[in-house]
């Protein structure tokens, strides 16, 4: 909490005026979860300072082997109409073509102006029934769906670190059963953000498109974020090519 203390009052200092807190949890680009305790912290913080906070859980549904709290699972919160929970189809569904998201919120200010919104980005009428369909046949999801997606994620997760391994790469594992990140440092030609750069576009010309930590503002350079939700041969083609530009 400190360091959100600090932060609120250098930005006070610097003349910003801090509107709202935005919580990523599952965390993009780690992939870390919030524990209960530092949710509440977060909400605490926020309520103190008269901040809304925007949770984003889009990863929520497919974090493997630990235990995640959604902020919709709390019967009570410190400030309920400075609290929305914003989730998509992109991430749990793999549906990101469909550009389907949703809002969950307290504020009818902020559901007014959102509504007035999304007046222009509608989704068309098929896609809303198509969604509607899929949500609301709750047995197939809880028994058919996730179970096999997950499945399949620690599946691909499981042969993705071993190759990794195999390859005598470093990896920091998180929860989401969607990307590792991979530390390549030892294949860089120097400790420089150019050298990431060097390897990623080695990686290019193998048309393997795994994204340098530079784009997530990593400080070290040689990290790597890779996608692990991809199809047994993929993933097998994927790390043939690491072998041969790590060789
Ligand atoms: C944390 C997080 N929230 C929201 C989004 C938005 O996803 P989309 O625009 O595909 O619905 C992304 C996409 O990468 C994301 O990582």
């Amino acid at each position: 909490m400190q360091m959100l203390e600090e932060g609120l009052e250098k930005g006070k200092q610097q003349g910003i005026r801090v509107k709202a807190l935005i919580l990523i949890n599952p965390q993009n680009p780690l992939g870390d979860i919030y524990s209960p305790h530092l949710l509440q912290e977060c909400l605490g913080f926020a309520s103190r300072h008269s901040l809304h906070v925007i949770l984003d859980e889009i990863y929520m549904l497919s974090v493997l082997d630990w235990d995640f709290t959604s902020v919709l699972s709390f019967h009570h919160l410190p400030d309920p109409s400075r609290t929305h929970f914003i989730w998509g189809l992109s991430k749990d569904f793999g549906m990101n073509g469909m550009r389907v998201g949703l809002l969950y919120t307290e504020n009818k200010h902020v559901l007014n102006a959102i509504t007035r919104l999304a007046f222009f980005h509608q989704c068309s009428g098929p896609t809303q029934y198509m969604i509607y369909q899929l949500l609301r046949d709750r047995d197939w999801l809880d028994n058919v769906f996730f179970p096999t997606n997950k499945k399949r994620l620690r599946e691909a997760q499981k042969k993705l670190l071993s190759g990794l391994e195999e390859l005598t790469v470093p990896v920091l594992h998180r929860c989401t059963g969607i990307y590792v990140w991979a530390d390549f440092r030892k294949f860089l030609t120097s400790q420089t953000s150019e050298a990431e750069i060097e390897l990623w576009k080695r990686f290019i010309a193998e048309k393997l498109y795994i994204t340098p930590g530079k784009a997530f503002q990593c400080c070290e350079p040689g990290w790597f974020r890779l996608t692990t939700s991809l199809p047994d041969d993929m993933l097998q083609a994927c790390l043939e090519k690491l072998k041969k530009v790590l060789q």
